[in-house]
């Protein structure tokens, strides 16, 4: 069994294809657990940013990267009753936020970062922290869901409460942009997007994007949203730029809107008197439970969606996916297949 590891802080040239014995202490599914015969991994930005410093997330070594899998269930553990071998199943970022608020126990069983991730040709995992592929996915497709879309269902429904006639800003063509770009279609609502490249906003166009806006020839974009919305601003942003682009972001959101706070693209400073100015409601999210990754799943199952996957890598060549996510070129994901 061939897993690639993270063995020192040298970044993505210092990943390390390790050949792991199956009989391993371990290596059979325990108590609670699946074995799974990984089929496809996708990789976000936080995987990138792991690789590239352990350090600072006090890694131990041998680690393995990307909390996001798909593939068979191939045995099960003592007391397993809700799956059997041939399941087809995704990873749960975290294997212990079965439902209720986020806590400190489930960030700790965060995939690929405080324990081992999925990038193997086999994991366990425990059986609460799988969840079944929708039927109409490949596992290619299975495994975009565990954190880019399963955030962006995050933002968009449980915290952005989006309803049909709504207005929702996207920060960039990213993995967790573009789901949430296909989320609030989904529910209804009115979508303004933003990227630095003109072919990602016609692809976006394709997608049902109703506005998009070039912010690298539009530095102050947030004066076109607001021209865009009338001068009120949107009702949600699902903010991925970070501090960078937050005072901008503050800007073009209504008063007593939502901005959903995902991501750490950019560094900067805000005035926090903004966001009282405009009663925002400015809300952490940190991925999602498995009881919401169930309630994504049935919508998408219901609505047909399908992830958007720009380029694929094999495992060998699980560098190359990396490199590919830091060029930034990639237009919703990044898969490796297994
Ligand atoms: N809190 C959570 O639970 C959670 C979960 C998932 C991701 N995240 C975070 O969310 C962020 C996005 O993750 P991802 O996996 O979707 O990344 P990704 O697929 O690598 O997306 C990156 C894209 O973001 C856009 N971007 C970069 N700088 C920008 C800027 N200044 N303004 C607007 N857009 C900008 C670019 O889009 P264009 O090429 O179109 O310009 C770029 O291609 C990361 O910081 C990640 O760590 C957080």
């Amino acid at each position: 069994m061939r897993a690639w590891q993270i063995v020192s802080d040298g970044g993505v040239d210092a990943l390390k294809l390790a050949e792991v014995a199956s009989s391993a202490p371990g290596s059979g599914p325990g108590p609670g657990e699946v074995r799974v015969r990984m089929r496809a991994n996708a990789i976000n930005f936080r995987d990138l940013a792991t690789i590239r410093d352990p350090v600072a997330r006090k890694l131990p070594y041998p680690r393995l990267p990307n909390s996001d899998g798909a593939g068979d269930v191939v045995a099960v553990g003592a007391g397993v009753t809700a799956f059997k071998p041939g399941d087809r199943v995704a990873s749960c970022f975290f294997q212990r936020w079965i439902d209720g608020p986020c806590s400190i126990e489930a960030m700790n069983s965060a995939l690929g970062g405080a324990i081992d991730g999925v990038l193997a040709e086999e994991v366990n995992l425990s059986a609460d922290g799988v969840v079944p592929i929708p039927a109409h996915l490949s596992y290619a497709e299975g495994a975009t869901l565990p954190c880019a879309a399963l955030t962006a269902w995050n933002a968009v429904v449980e915290v952005g409460r989006v309803k049909a006639g709504d207005t929702v800003l996207l920060l960039g063509t990213g993995g967790v942009s573009i789901f949430a770009l296909q989320f609030a279609r989904m529910m209804g609502a009115r979508t303004i997007i933003t990227s630095s490249s003109e072919e990602k906003l016609a692809r976006a166009r394709a997608l049902g994007a109703s506005v998009t806006i070039n912010y690298a020839q539009k530095p102050d974009w947030e004066n076109a949203v607001l021209e865009a919305t009338g001068g009120k601003g949107v009702d949600l942003t699902v903010e991925v730029g970070g501090a960078g682009t937050l005072p901008r972001t503050i800007a073009a959101t209504r008063v007593a809107g939502t901005i959903g706070l995902i991501g750490v693209l950019t560094g900067g400073q805000i005035d926090p008197a903004t966001v009282m100015r405009k009663s925002i409601r400015l809300q952490g999210i940190y991925v999602g439970s498995r009881r919401m990754f169930l309630d994504m799943n049935r919508a998408i199952s219901l609505h047909g969606l399908k992830p958007v996957i720009d380029k694929t890598f094999a495992f060998a060549d699980a560098r190359a996916a990396y490199h590919a996510m830091a060029a930034a070129g990639h237009f919703g994901k990044i898969v490796i297949e297994i």
